[in-house]
């Protein structure tokens, strides 16, 4: 199969879906690897590393000519242009951008959303969310001791002792389980909050401290299992007493990470501009969910500006979009693998697509095929 790999233009953008090594192994499956020039410049896998594993280099429109186009971000209407109908095409589609999937039905392409894929034991090699959330809620928390002013951990020294950083991590998926794992290991204090309480467990294990919040009610019972591993809205007299909760710790930590999220909906406020004026000047927040809000500029704090890192009552809020593309070499290697994976389901050893009518893991990512959307 002809496989085309282009250079990601979204703004900040800096991975890159097929790496040296996974380049590699689709060669050594007998696919035609053509690499768009400079497409991993960013991510550390310059021209010369694909070409050695024997990639061919190519230009814009050629990458986007392929039968099989693997990409990081939803191709652009220019880029759609450069794509024949039948093409497939595998990337993080956005499944909740209903016009961005529909221009993908419209230009005919066969497209999978991995985004799309169930959160199963099977799906876990080419789950994209937990691959990039990880690396996340790492350079989160390099973002924050980068701009906190005090150090970290505890430090006895002969000039006096330095306090522990306190750290308050809100929402504790795939993303705030390695927050929390990374500021430990950096000798913060921690404590964490979710609606799933599930996750206690796991908070306990890296040595934070769960913030309890009893559920009183059926409905705040029933809320709280979720739905597919993934959080539900919960009902307001629940968040009205987590509010409360969050904001005894929030008013005493030095960082806050938020990574708070319900798919398809905004963001929940987690960290009102009150909490904020209450912090410790020189405390830092960096908010996971910049972006994610009812706005479409704030996150978990309505104080976040999407892509900015700005100061507001003596804090600093990190609003950063895109954590994963500041350390894109890791992110790729990661993503491709992820990517390399699904492709074990949609190509068949001869080379040719086959869309499975019966794998769930294929029905889920599956978004546009023969013009049509796929999902509703
Ligand atoms: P996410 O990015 O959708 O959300 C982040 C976290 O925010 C979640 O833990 C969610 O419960 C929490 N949250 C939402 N509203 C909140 C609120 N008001 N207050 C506090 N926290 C709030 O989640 P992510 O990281 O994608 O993980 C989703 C689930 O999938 C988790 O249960 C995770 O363990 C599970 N998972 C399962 C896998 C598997 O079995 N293969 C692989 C990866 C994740």
């Amino acid at each position: 199969m002809l496989i085309g790999v282009p250079l990601e233009t979204a703004q900040g953008e800096t991975r890159v879906a097929v790496t040296p090594e996974t380049a590699k192994k689709l060669k050594a499956q007998g696919h035609t690897v053509k690499v768009q020039s400079g497409a991993g410049v960013a991510a550390s896998a310059p021209d010369e590393a694909y070409a050695a594993v024997g990639a061919e280099i190519c230009d814009r429109a050629t990458a986007f000519g392929c039968e099989l186009v693997l990409k990081v971000r939803s191709p652009d209407a220019e880029e759609l242009a450069l794509m024949k109908p039948g093409t497939a095409l595998v990337g993080m589609l956005n499944p909740f951008d209903k016009p961005g999937l529909q221009a993908l039905a419209s230009a005919g392409l066969t497209a999978f959303a991995l985004e799309a894929a169930p959160r199963t034991t099977r799906a876990q090699s080419m789950d994209v969310l937990s691959s990039q959330a990880n690396i996340g809620g790492y350079k989160a928390v390099m973002m924050a001791a980068d701009k906190y002013q005090r150090l970290f951990p505890m430090l006895m020294t002969a000039a006096g002792t330095i306090k522990a950083a306190r750290v308050v991590i809100l929402g504790v998926g795939v993303a705030g389980l390695q927050a929390i794992a990374t500021a430990k290991r950096l000798g913060a204090v921690i404590e964490a909050s979710d609606v799933r309480p599930s996750v206690k467990e796991q908070v306990e294990s890296l040595g934070a401290k769960f913030i309890e919040v009893p559920y009183e009610t059926a409905e705040e019972k029933e809320a709280a299992e979720g739905v597919g591993g993934y959080a539900r809205p919960m009902p307001q007299s629940w968040l009205d007493r987590q509010k409360v909760e969050v904001a005894k710790r929030v008013a005493q930590a030095d960082i806050v990470i938020s990574t708070a999220l319900i798919p398809g909906r905004a963001a929940p406020v987690l960290v009102t501009e009150d909490m904020v004026k209450a912090m410790k000047p020189g405390s830092v927040i960096v908010d996971m969910a910049a972006g994610r809000g009812a706005d479409g500029v704030g996150g978990n704090c309505p104080l976040t500006e999407a892509g900015q890192t700005v100061k507001k009552h003596g804090v600093t809020i990190i609003g950063e979009t895109n954590l994963p593309a500041l350390v894109a070499a890791d992110s790729s290697s990661l993503y491709a693998r992820n990517v390399l994976d699904f492709l074990k389901l949609v190509v068949t050893k001869e080379g040719a697509l086959h869309v499975p009518a019966d794998d769930d893991i294929v029905l889920a990512c599956l978004m546009a095929q023969g013009g049509e959307l796929k999902k509703n």
